[in-house]
């Protein structure tokens, strides 16, 4: 295998390997960019490495682009990046590492391409292209990376325990390899993270929660899940989830698994969509069913209110997680809370008041929702899933019809609370709030409409049952 005409094609591979030259620096291709190529992936950072210094080869591409290129000096790393439009180039001298059992600071000497690329994570990506004259484009496979990716494999070149107490954050970054390339774990480093699983302890959250998300983004993150769950990595960061697992039965009667259910709800909306956040939301729907279980001999397993509990739970989990605590984390709240709420409104019988209310709480979420909603319908009766789904049409239908009405999803109080002050000579205080939530109840309820006329009036009948007389009519 040889890849000098895809080196050919870009301006860029020339230019790095001229200024190898000019340095007398062996220079490699390395890491993801060779995987990818390989997997005919598109890949834009690019990692090459050199018998030498990596800063100073950095320092020759960028004079190769007459200095109109970005240069980034990590000294403390002895690396350096250069920034071009379309692509973003590291540059590292090739070394060999060994790490201190209980911290990350690695030991780092310079080393050969051999050793250099023994020390990576994973076959796939421990092969290099040569950059060098004589042998200008040919692949370099120690591992038999090429092997593994014809197999679809994820193995590590050394003996995994090796790999992994390198750097544990590697088993992690095994499965979420498997899970974006759909590979196999090899067994050999399957059993050494399911051995080594406790060392994840001593990686950070930011680290863990990177490779977490890669694996949420996939475009069928339960099998990623699985693997987690086998391998006890999940224990180690994600009790909660771990707690999902697992039937209990009395009397004959079971629930269902709310693990497995959960990972179907996640795929299900991951064929929707690929935000990130509506996937998180997926993912903790469920997340207090252990703590709400009940088992009550009439009616059989009952959840009461794990919707509410496990909105209370998502900013801790979120927090521990280190995922973001801005609007992210409170939209995902807000779906946790509200994701029974349409299967409520699936009756016929049901009210405008309760759909009213449904699209003032969810705002412009109800789309998304709706979404976690149709994903929620797990059961393995297809006809019971056509059912549930043509319910939800109808609610669909139904909020339409209301929106159309009384535009409440995107709510505005029709009277201010500094209207309120200023007409009965207010300063802000109790009341003021009391005035304006009957106001938007009777609103909800239907009782009047959406409108500034109606809301004044009530209002004004609400201020005098209070005592309260208007000291001006007609504010500004
Ligand atoms: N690497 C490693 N151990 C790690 C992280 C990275 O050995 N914990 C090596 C691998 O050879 C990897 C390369 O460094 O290919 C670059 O790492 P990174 O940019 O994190 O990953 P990529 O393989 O490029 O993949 P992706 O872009 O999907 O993250």
């Amino acid at each position: 295998m040889n890849f000098k005409s895809h080196l050919d094609e870009f301006e860029v591979f020339s230019k790095v390997a001229q200024a190898a030259q000019n340095l007398g620096l062996e220079t490699y291709l390395v890491g993801g960019y060779v995987r990818d190529l390989i997997l005919k992936r598109n890949s834009k950072d690019i990692d090459f490495t050199c018998i030498g210094s990596g800063i100073k080869l950095a320092e020759e591409v960028a004079k190769q682009f007459d200095y109109h290129v970005p240069v980034s000096v990590f000294k403390n790393f002895g690396t350096a990046m250069v920034k071009l439009e379309d692509w973003e180039l590291e540059f590292v001298g090739a070394r060999k590492e060994s790490y201190r059992l209980e911290s990350r600071k690695p030991i780092v000497e310079n080393g050969t391409l051999l050793e250099d690329l023994e020390r990576r994570d994973f076959t796939i990506n421990a092969m290099a292209i040569s950059l060098n004259k004589e042998d200008f484009g040919s692949i370099l496979d120690p591992f038999d990376g090429l092997v593994d990716i014809k197999k679809k494999i994820i193995r590590t070149p050394l003996d995994p325990s090796i790999t992994f107490s390198d750097d544990p954050l590697r088993m992690l970054r095994a499965i979420r390899f498997a899970a974006q390339l759909d590979f196999d774990i090899d067994p050999d480093t399957f059993f050494a993270i399911t051995e080594n699983a406790s060392r994840l302890k001593i990686i950070s959250a930011e680290r863990i929660i990177v490779e977490l998300n890669k694996i949420i983004l996939v475009k069928k993150p339960s099998y990623g899940f699985k693997l987690l769950f086998a391998s006890k990595l999940l224990h180690e960061f994600f009790p909660e989830m771990v707690d999902l697992q697992g039937v209990d039965s009395v009397d004959d009667k079971s629930h269902k698994d709310n693990f497995y259910h959960t990972l179907q709800v996640l795929d299900n909306v991951c064929q929707v969509s690929d935000d990130l956040y509506l996937r998180w939301a997926a993912i903790l729907h469920d997340i207090a069913k252990p703590a709400t279980k009940r088992f009550n001999p009439k009616v059989g397993w009952t959840f009461h209110g794990h919707e509410d509990k496990g909105a209370r739970m998502v900013p801790d989990i979120f927090r521990r997680l280190k995922l973001p605590m801005d609007d992210r984390m409170k939209y995902v709240q807000k779906l946790v809370r509200l994701h029974l709420r349409p299967i409520a409104l699936v009756k016929d019988e049901v009210t405008d008041s309760a759909l009213r209310r449904l699209l003032f709480d969810a705002g412009d979420d109800i789309e998304d929702l709706m979404k976690l909603c149709r994903a929620d319908v797990t059961s393995k009766n297809n006809k019971k899933v056509k059912r549930y789904l043509e319910n939800f049409d109808r609610v669909d239908q139904k909020l339409l019809e209301v929106e159309e009405k009384d535009q409440m999803r995107n709510f505005q109080p029709p009277i201010s609370g500094e209207e309120i002050m200023e007409i009965f000579n207010l300063e802000p205080s109790k009341i003021v709030g009391e005035i304006k939530e009957e106001i938007k109840e009777a609103i909800l309820e239907g009782k009047i409409h959406n409108n500034p006329i109606e809301a004044r009036e009530l209002m004004f009948s609400i201020a005098k049952k209070k005592g309260l007389e208007p000291q001006n009519k007609s504010p500004k």
